[in-house]
């Protein structure tokens, strides 16, 4: 279930000091004409123009060893050099946990809470490569060394996805009565995971009851609850992204305090939207309820509460959950895109996403971010195939041009902004998904 990363708070750093800068300067900028065109032009070939790359069995089978490979390969290492310690340092080749020489270092400390992270966030990978001795051996190494009872302050958001989420996973492939990866039940099970999963999200709660509006804070201390003097200002991501494994968690156990507060923050943020023009912003005051800035997007700070709003509809069928994601999604087509009306043909140049003013729809910067990328992925999601061909044809033409995803890539200057690519797992999801679903008998084969 994991969308995002470590790297979450670095953009969600970078992104409120954009904030505070004006956005003046950038609303003269024209989105697409004829020389700013992104597809059809020297710098970037002609990627849009030709077809996807045929994706034959040979290379579909070598590229699921390469994975394989890939996976034993960080696995093996991270419990060699790194475990019981969160993640392992690739380049010092050391274990890594929180910085508790400096609790300010927040790109660090919401993410590496001294749980084994690595550990709990392989179970699901374990079971998926058939692996039971593995997933059997790892899932009792859980039990008997993982505890939350930790001094530990993490990011609630990043606890849920990669932790919490993780935990229900491995519980759900155990329990699972069609045994879809094989026997992957330890002897002796007795729902230890599905426990610690409760421990963790009572831990969790602090940030729900300590709120005057049911948003969240961004942070708790595992042991001690919402620190003191911690940071108000939370990403719209953050707080509206926890209705999966908070909703499974309370159907799982029968008691619907959690589900509750994951509804409850998607409501006091969803009755937030502007009037207008339907948007949300990308990150907000926990204490005032008010949007931080005046950005809307689908990128950083903002897209997994748009994910959640369609996944929660998938998983649960509330048809409550449909409802604000179609009326998302219509206002971010009103407002976001830019470009042709059709993807595939007519006029003008290719659909893309901007980042727009909350109150009037109007662009305020030239870039795109490489979290972004999991938007074609929820439009195959909705059944909205050409919309998300053309989409994905955007990101595929940067991948194609660096073999990577800059993290923040400016269309206008045809040239990253912002130059890291953390191994985001975007755009390999969008890319998962078009694939499944064009390789049905009545679409082209894609890659
Ligand atoms: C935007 O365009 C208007 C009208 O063409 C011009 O007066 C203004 O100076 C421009 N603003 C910027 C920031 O370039
Ligand atoms: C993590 O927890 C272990 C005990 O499980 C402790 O020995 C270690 O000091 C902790 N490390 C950090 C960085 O908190
Ligand atoms: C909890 O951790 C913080 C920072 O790592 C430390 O300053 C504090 O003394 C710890 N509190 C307790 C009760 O151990
Ligand atoms: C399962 O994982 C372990 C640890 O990486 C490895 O030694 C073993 O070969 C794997 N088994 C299979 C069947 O892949
Ligand atoms: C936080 O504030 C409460 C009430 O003001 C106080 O009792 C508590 O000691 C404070 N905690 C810390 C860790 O400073």
């Amino acid at each position: 279930m994991s969308t995002n990363s470590i790297w979450l708070n670095a953009n969600y750093f970078s992104l409120l000091s954009f904030l505070t800068l004006s956005v003046a300067s950038f609303q003269n900028a024209t989105v697409y004409d004829v020389e700013n065109t992104i597809f059809v032009d020297e710098f970037w070939g002609n990627y849009y123009g030709n077809k996807y790359r045929h994706f034959s069995e040979a290379w579909r089978l070598q590229s699921k060893e390469d994975a394989r490979n890939m996976f034993y390969f960080a696995y093996d290492s991270y419990m060699k050099y790194a475990f019981p310690q969160d993640e392992l340092n690739p380049i010092a080749c050391t274990g890594r946990g929180p910085d508790i020489s400096n609790p300010s270092n927040l790109n660090i400390n919401d993410v590496l809470g001294n749980f084994s992270l690595a550990l709990v966030d392989s179970l699901d990978t374990l079971a998926i490569m058939g692996n039971s001795s593995e997933f059997k051996k790892a899932v009792q190494t859980v039990v008997e060394s993982v505890s939350f009872d930790l001094n530990s302050t993490v990011q609630v958001f990043e606890a849920n996805i990669r932790v919490l989420g993780s935990l229900l996973s491995a519980h759900l492939i155990i329990t699972d009565p069609k045994q879809p990866f094989g026997d992957m039940r330890p002897d002796g099970y007795n729902d230890e995971l599905l426990s610690m999963a409760h421990d963790l999200a009572v831990r969790l709660l602090p940030a729900f009851e300590k709120t005057k509006n049911g948003i969240p804070f961004p942070r708790v201390n595992l042991k001690f609850g919402v620190p003191n003097d911690t940071i108000t200002q939370t990403a719209t991501a953050g707080a509206g992204s926890l209705l999966l494994e908070f909703g499974t968690l309370s159907r799982l156990i029968g008691d619907p305090t959690f589900e509750n507060a994951a509804r409850r923050a998607v409501d006091e943020l969803w009755s937030r939207r502007d009037a207008k023009t339907g948007l949300v912003g990308v990150a907000i005051d926990v204490n005032t309820g008010k949007w931080m800035g005046r950005q809307s997007g689908l990128g950083a700070g903002a897209d997994s509460f748009f994910e959640y709003l369609l996944k929660a509809y998938i998983l649960f069928g509330e048809e409550r959950d449909l409802h604000m994601f179609t009326e998302a999604i219509q206002s971010i087509k009103d407002h976001l895109r830019r470009g042709r009306k059709h993807c595939n043909e007519g006029q003008g140049d290719p659909p893309i996403y901007v980042n727009v003013d909350i109150l009037s729809g109007s662009m305020v910067n030239t870039w795109i971010d490489s979290l972004q990328a999991f938007l074609p992925g929820l439009l195959v999601l909705s059944g909205d195939i050409e919309e998300a061909i053309c989409c994905h044809a955007l990101y595929y033409a940067i991948w194609r041009r660096y073999d990577a995803l800059p993290e923040r890539f400016n269309w206008q200057l045809k040239a990253p902004d912002v130059r890291f690519y953390p191994l985001r797992p975007e755009l390999m999801e969008s890319t998962y998904l078009l694939y499944r679903v064009t390789t049905s008998p009545h679409h082209p084969t894609i890659l």
